[in-house]
């Protein structure tokens, strides 16, 4: 009897409909490709993508492979075959065989558009952003994250999320740090599989990210937080020992290193090309005659941020091999705008002299101390790369970046005609502001207003409805022409900020 009845049990489960948890993804599109992001809610099936355009046959595509337990239930999948500056709507579902077919199943849907060949002087419209839901600062019990409904509202041709679209290490209580009421993270900070995967899927069940992420398709980037506070393959443990800190309070275990757990739990949510076993995901995305982004992995090989940063001693951020292709694929690129993509600001001091500076500059125009070599960041490797730009007389270029938590533009004059850097953030997180930067690439502040709190402490005492209304998302729009506006708007997409710059051809 037993075994007769297991089988019916069996096949009771397996006819079970799967169906779609956390909405669906699409990302890296290029003229002829795009990865397709979902996840269900069992194991044993296939992900089905169904893709319709106006100007072309429906096509359909299947994983290669079934959902997991190890995988946490999500798919991936590269569709090919596409036609160029072309929107698609697709579908997708999940079931245990591989003919196609979404019929009287649970479905996701969304839209994503195809790139414009390189040689179309097609008009193109990025929006940036990062941090989310860092300091306590979660989903509102009411209002989510809604900074993602402006930013969906936007139909941009690629969202760029810029790192830091977790916080792994912080939590989100029933009352946020801002005093209001939140949807509870089922989660303690990230110290196994488990706990990563929570953090992710707690972002991601926000129905105004899911909004968002149908209508956009989206370059996924990361920062620090989807492992833990200022991390690097040399210092992800909790705590941070190279600092000197000792006695990790649980859930961390002394020296566990948490990169493989982040990696590997960041490509299962998110549209990644990119695998474990082929991690990596630094590259260039070409948007017709105009944009080319140069998306980097500031984490995965940098050299401990406390090390000396000399001249003689070549300390890295992006690793060898990064900043080769990076100067080189500059070098060979004919776009009109060179967009990089770096989680990690260029003039604002980010980390602490103790732990070891974070982002590219070592803070020496800060209030932190004097002018030295000796406090870390990774300075010498940037001028090496904006020099690099020079001798390849690169003249539009627009680093876009994120991390800090309060928006702030850049001009950089002296390095080149039209170099600028947008600084975004928060989505949703805690804010940050700060008043002093470093002045080694005499950058010119473009502020885009007043700004409230002066610091992490008072804006504590302001309550979420009126922190929200620092909270802001960027936008780069490139015309047909070629010129291009940057702004930085609000949690109502209101521009606090923009300029409409020309660029410069020869
Ligand atoms: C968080 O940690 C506490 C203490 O170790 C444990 O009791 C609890 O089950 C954990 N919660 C989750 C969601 O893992
Ligand atoms: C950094 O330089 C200082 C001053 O020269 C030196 O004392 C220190 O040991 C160096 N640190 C490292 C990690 O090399
Ligand atoms: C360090 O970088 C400089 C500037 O790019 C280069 O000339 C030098 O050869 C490098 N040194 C080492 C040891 O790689």
């Amino acid at each position: 009897m037993l075994p007769l009845l297991i089988l019916a049990l069996v096949a009771a489960a397996q006819a079970q409909p799967f169906t779609v948890t956390h909405g669906v993804g699409a990302g890296e599109a290029t003229t002829s490709t795009v990865v397709i992001w979902s996840r269900t809610d069992g194991a044993g099936a296939y992900m089905h993508v169904s893709m319709t355009a106006a100007s072309s046959e429906p096509l359909a595509f299947v994983s290669d492979e079934t959902t997991s337990a190890n995988g946490d239930y999500t798919m991936r999948l590269v569709a090919t075959g596409l036609a160029a500056a072309t929107e698609y709507s697709y579908v997708v579902c999940f079931k245990a065989g591989t003919e196609p077919g979404c019929d009287g199943l649970d479905t996701g849907d969304g839209i994503f558009r195809t790139a414009a060949p390189k040689d179309v002087a097609a008009a193109v419209k990025i929006v940036w952003g990062g941090d989310l839901a860092g300091q306590d600062v979660c989903r509102d019990a009411q209002k989510g994250f809604p900074i993602f409904r402006p930013m969906a509202d936007e139909s941009a041709d690629v969202g760029v999320l810029s790192g830091d679209m977790i916080y792994a290490d912080n939590l989100c209580s029933a009352t946020g740090l801002y005093g209001n009421a939140q949807v509870l993270g089922d989660f303690n900070q990230s110290a196994n599989l488990e706990a990563f995967r929570a953090h992710w899927a707690y972002n991601r069940g926000d129905a105004l990210f899911v909004e968002f992420l149908e209508g956009t398709q989206v370059l996924v980037a990361w920062d620090d937080h989807e492992i833990v506070n200022d991390a690097g393959p040399s210092h992800d443990t909790r705590p941070n020992r190279a600092a000197g800190d000792v006695d990790p309070e649980p859930p961390y275990a002394p020296d566990a290193k948490l990169t493989p757990l982040a990696l590997q739990t960041m490509y299962e949510w998110n549209p990644f090309s990119a695998t474990v076993e082929e991690p990596r995901h630094y590259g260039s995305f070409r948007y017709g005659k105009h944009v080319e982004i140069f998306r980097l992995d500031t984490r995965l090989y940098r050299d401990a941020n406390l090390l000396n940063d000399t001249t003689y001693f070549n300390k890295t951020l992006l690793g060898i091999e990064q900043k080769l292709w990076l100067k080189n694929a500059i070098a060979e690129s004919d776009a009109t705008w060179i967009i990089v993509q770096s989680s990690v600001p260029l003039s604002i001091p980010t980390g602490s002299i103790r732990t070891g500076r974070d982002g590219w500059t070592n803070g020496d125009a800060s209030s932190d101390g004097p002018n030295t070599a000796t406090m870390g960041g990774f300075e010498q490797e940037l001028l090496e790369i904006i020099d690099a730009f020079k001798a390849a007389g690169v003249k539009n270029t627009v680093w876009i970046t994120a991390d800090v938590h309060f928006a702030e533009v850049f001009e950089y004059p002296e390095w080149a005609p039209n170099f600028w850097e947008g600084v975004v953030g928060p989505l949703n997180a805690g804010l940050f502001p700060k008043q002093e930067f470093d002045m080694t690439l005499g950058g010119v502040q473009r502020r885009f207003g007043p700004f409230g709190p002066e610091s992490f402490d008072a804006s504590v005492e302001l309550g979420y409805d009126e922190v929200l209304k620092w909270m802001n998302y960027g936008v780069l729009e490139i015309s047909e022409s070629g010129s291009l506006k940057i702004s930085v708007k609000d949690v109502n997409g209101m521009p606090v900020y923009e300029n409409t710059v020309e660029p410069m051809f020869q």
